[in-house]
């Protein structure tokens, strides 16, 4: 295959054949690596062959910053270095198909099967494009959108995408244009020499390999900005969804911030449990998440299969970010001292008695944010299956 110079993990689960290289760790894996995810187990999604970007042409490579700006720039790494302040963020990116492959099960979409680790957290380091469009000089007044363009080429041309203008100029969105990951260059697989990171939303918009950041009146006009990352209505069935081009040009139908969800992760599907005692606890355990910097405030787990409720405990590890201000020359300065927002998943706990579990047939899982905005409990099963969030289940079998 084209990538075959990129080294990977044998562990990561592919998606999508030999290529492109789309993948997740088995969640087990990615929960118990706790908060940070290290580069070799944080998903993967490509939409073609990564470009092969050797050091020399990185330390060369240019963003080209462009369109409605008093001064038209190209600048390096060494110069977002040498110009701005380089901040570093912990983030949780969401690829927007995570969960898809419970909806393809009940009606086959689009898209290919995303299990439940399509999320993944790190420190990302870079400065804040909303530094960089002040450099710049963008046009306040007309500017509306701020397109991105990455290096890869793609049947349809590179991909492409963009974001509102209001939101890539807000220094609390904490947009990023990032080259580092975790303290280290960024891998291959995920945009190296150079990126772009916007919390709180879906994966899709953070273009990597970028190339080329214009400030503009319109929204992007790639192909992947049209045919990708959207949620259709309803009644349209996937081969309509092809053949009717016009609904995916409907801006009404784009996804921006990611919505409120969540997961379990301990038990996995099919593990076994050998109960010892009845009288014994269980802790279940697992993630959840929301968007747009909103928090989570509850998560509530069910045995029997949404009746009742019960309150589970909640660890925000992104707060204990909070309290430190740490500045040196690998992040440059990590300080959320002023920033209320969650941009990361937190974790959830609910101890169970295991004679509890043995009378239950499922388990179920539902988040809310700190908008209520609840996990549902029906799926909104479209064509593109995409921010699946309805209620999060694990099924129970005896085995005798
Ligand atoms: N940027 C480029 N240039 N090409 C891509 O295929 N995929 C997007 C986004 N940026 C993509 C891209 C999608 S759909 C997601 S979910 C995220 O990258 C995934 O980032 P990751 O692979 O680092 O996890």
């Amino acid at each position: 295959t084209p990538d075959s110079w990129v080294k990977r993990n044998a562990e990561l689960i592919r998606l999508t054949g030999k290529h492109p290289f789309n993948c997740e760790a088995p969640l087990t894996s990615l929960y118990n690596a706790g908060f940070l995810t290290p580069a070799h187990l944080h998903f993967v999604r490509n939409h073609g062959a990564v470009p092969h970007v050797l050091k020399d042409v990185a330390d060369n490579w240019k963003i080209r910053i462009h369109g409605l700006v008093k001064e038209e720039v190209a600048l390096s790494i060494t110069d977002l270095r040498r110009l701005f302040t380089v901040v570093t963020l912990p983030v949780t990116l969401v690829c927007a198909g995570n969960r898809r492959k419970e909806q393809n099960v009940v009606r086959k979409s689009l898209g290919f099967n995303w299990g439940s680790a399509g999320v993944s957290t790190a420190l990302w380091t870079g400065v804040y494009l909303a530094d960089v469009l002040s450099y710049v000089g963008a046009d306040r007044r007309r500017a509306k959108h701020v397109i991105f363009e990455g290096g890869d080429s793609l049947p349809n041309g590179p991909y492409g995408t963009s974001e509102r203008y209001s939101w890539a100029s807000s220094k609390e969105k904490g947009m990023l244009i990032a080259w580092a990951m975790n303290g280290l260059p960024l891998e291959p697989d995920h945009g190296f020499p150079v990126r772009i990171i916007i919390p709180g939303q879906i994966g899709g918009r953070s273009v990597k390999w970028l190339k080329s950041i214009e400030v503009s009146v319109s929204e992007s006009q790639h192909h992947l900005h049209y045919f990708d990352n959207r949620i259709l209505p309803i009644q349209l069935s996937p081969e309509q969804a092809r053949a009717e081009k016009q609904w995916w040009y409907d801006s009404r139908y784009l996804i921006n911030e990611l919505n409120v969800n969540s997961a379990i992760a301990k038990p996995a599907h099919g593990e076994e449990l050998r109960v010892i005692s009845l009288d014994a606890i269980y802790e279940l355990r697992g993630y959840a998440y929301s968007g747009g910097g909103r928090r989570i405030t509850r998560v509530e787990v069910s045995l029997d299969d949404g009746r009742t409720w019960k309150l589970s405990e909640i660890v925000y590890p992104e707060d204990s970010y909070r309290d430190i201000v740490h500045s040196d020359d690998t992040y440059g300065v990590l300080d959320l001292t002023e920033r209320d927002t969650c941009f990361c998943w937190c974790f959830w706990s609910f101890n169970v008695p295991v004679q509890d579990l043995t009378e239950a047939s499922c388990l179920t899982l539902r988040a809310m944010d700190e908008s209520g905005n609840m996990q549902p409990r029906d799926m909104y099963t479209n064509a593109t299956s995409m921010i699946n969030n309805w209620w999060f289940r694990v099924a129970i079998v005896k085995c005798k």
